[in-house]
């Protein structure tokens, strides 16, 4: 990352956290529908966030991911109680990807500020980062929830500068979504794109400082 940085904040589901471990566990139970059911949770569960932001409908993203998914379970035919208590416990205990732990410890011996910046609610957030191990590793987990509103919606993007009381641009904010990096970097914060899975750009406005291909690639100097 470049020089002059003083706080890197991250996106927690889908950068942090695999968004789709919880139905890969169940994997047998779920058979062919595993796959498709875990891409319209997700894309429901964002969908849900953009238009609630836009409707001035805030609820917390718990209530989203659980709509999310029943919405989800209806569009697949999948009628099954005990199943979605078991999705829904292991999105609580969400795993995190595996390079979470060092590339946390690498950027906090660089003497580097850590923090989570997410639609998650705190309840939320707070689970799976102790679940994860990494809730030791981070000074701060802000949630969107004081705002009641969703990503990318620019005030969520100021939390990380007022709550460690720097400029936006001493922030780092790095994503996954690359949706959200565009609405970071517009709203004025330093923005790395983790492109993971080699997706496209997005056809938005943005001005994205680097794109990696990992986390760990991060702990490199640019
Ligand atoms: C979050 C959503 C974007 O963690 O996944 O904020």
């Amino acid at each position: 990352m470049r020089a002059g940085l003083s706080v890197v904040a991250f996106d927690a589901y889908g950068t942090l956290f695999d968004v789709h471990s919880a139905a890969r566990r169940l994997a047998p139970k779920l058979g062919d529908k595993g796959d498709r059911l875990s891409a319209i949770w997700r894309t429901k569960q964002l969908e849900y966030t953009w238009l609630r932001a836009l409707m001035k409908r805030y609820v917390d993203f718990w209530r989203v991911t659980t709509d999310a998914l029943d919405y989800a379970m209806a569009a697949v035919d999948l009628e099954d109680a005990a199943l979605r208590d078991e999705l829904l416990h292991l999105y609580e205990n969400i795993e995190a990807y595996d390079e979470v732990p060092d590339v946390l410890d690498g950027l906090r011996a660089r003497g580097l500020e850590t923090a989570i910046l997410s639609n998650g609610s705190p309840a939320m957030l707070e689970a799976a980062a102790r679940h994860a191990g990494i809730d030791s590793r981070l000074d701060a987990i802000l949630s969107v929830d004081p705002l009641a509103t969703f990503k990318p919606d620019p005030p969520v993007y100021a939390l990380p500068g007022d709550r460690f009381g720097v400029p936006t641009e001493a922030v780092a904010f790095c994503t996954a979504n690359a949706w959200d990096a565009a609405g970071a970097s517009t709203a004025g914060l330093t923005v790395y794109w983790v492109n993971r899975f080699g997706q496209p750009p997005e056809r938005l406005p943005q001005d994205i400082a680097g794109e990696v291909g990992a986390l760990r690639d991060l702990l490199q100097d640019a």
